[in-house]
């Protein structure tokens, strides 16, 4: 199989992962952002990863220089898609955004190229509405830190084509990934249980059970989990968090999803998680 050539819409945290492991695993790679900040701050963060990986003795020096020769920045979605095989965004969680972006791209890219969204939760069947071609769109959902998560869950559109569920898998395997396949509903497998358990720690900690330290503990030494809910949802961000909980709570109508007033007054401060410094705690690296 020849390597797919890859276009990535958004640089953010989950953006440059992608970029990162697509580039290593041999693909062409351009990623992109509408920010140039952004897209800058990302180049290096992938150059970061680079260095410690290879501290590590994961990655060689020369397959470092292979992936970087690979990997390319453009200005706009359409310079940097219009080669690719498999475009996946991972723009903010706006399904306005999303369908205007892969609506805008259709035309750009060749008739078989696919159009995959790594959102967490909204439906692929309605990002893919406006296109003319939906068998062609996808939720290839990835995790943080995008390098080291094993899994992608590949969200299977109502429209979406045999073809592209194969072509995801195909991928998959080339980036050593572990595929799950999910029909298309709210939150799709992962981020339906996830959710849970991170606004439910959210609200023990407004409700004075224990400190957020004590809290992660308890999932930590007492399930085995590798990290506490609260310090991943720092990780995966505060804000990134509340949007899929808000679309949880609308689209499944359970309480279990309402967005706790702690979380609302943090995003609403800017307190987004590590990649501003502080979240449930202060992080010294910020992204
Ligand atoms: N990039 C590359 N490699 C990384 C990394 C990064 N950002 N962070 C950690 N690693 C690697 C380390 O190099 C190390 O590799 P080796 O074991 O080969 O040396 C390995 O991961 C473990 O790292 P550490 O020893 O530094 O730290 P740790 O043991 O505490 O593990 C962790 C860190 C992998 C992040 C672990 O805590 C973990 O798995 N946490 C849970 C992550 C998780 O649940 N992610 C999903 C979030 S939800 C999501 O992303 C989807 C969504 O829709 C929002």
């Amino acid at each position: 199989m020849t390597a797919p050539v890859v276009a990535v819409i958004g640089a953010g945290t989950m953006g440059h992962g992608i970029a990162y492991v697509a580039a290593l695993a041999g693909c062409r790679v351009c990623l992109t952002d509408a920010s140039a900040e952004q897209l800058a701050r990302a180049t290096q963060l992938i150059d970061r990863a680079f260095d410690k990986a290879i501290e590590k003795g994961k990655v060689t020096a020369a397959q470092r220089d292979a992936a970087l020769v690979r990997l390319s920045t453009a200005r706009t979605p359409e310079e940097c898609a219009a080669d690719a095989t498999i475009v996946i965004e991972a723009i903010p969680e706006r399904i306005d955004l999303k369908q205007e972006l892969f609506a805008a791209l259709e035309h750009v890219v060749s008739a078989d190229a696919l159009l995959a969204s790594n959102t967490s939760s909204l439906s692929i069947g309605e990002i893919a509405a406006p296109l003319a071609h939906p068998e062609r769109a996808l939720g290839m959902h990835f995790f943080n830190p995008v390098p080291v998560m094993k899994l992608l869950e590949i969200v299977r559109g109502p429209s979406t084509s045999d073809d592209a569920v194969a072509r995801a898998r195909a991928f998959a395997a080339l980036a050593g990934k572990e595929p799950i396949v999910v029909r298309d509903t709210p939150g799709f497998a992962t981020s339906r249980l996830g959710v849970v358990l991170g606004l439910e720690a959210i609200r023990m900690l407004e409700q004075g059970v224990a400190s957020a330290a004590d809290i992660d503990r308890a999932m930590e030494l007492g399930y085995n989990h590798p990290m506490g809910p609260l310090r991943l949802t720092d990780m995966v961000g505060l804000d990134v968090r509340l949007a899929i909980a808000e679309h949880l709570h609308t689209t499944l109508g359970e309480d279990t999803y309402r967005p706790p007033q702690l979380l609302r007054d943090k995003v609403a401060r800017g307190e987004l998680g590590k990649k501003t410094g502080q979240g449930f705690y202060r992080w010294e690296n910020a992204q």
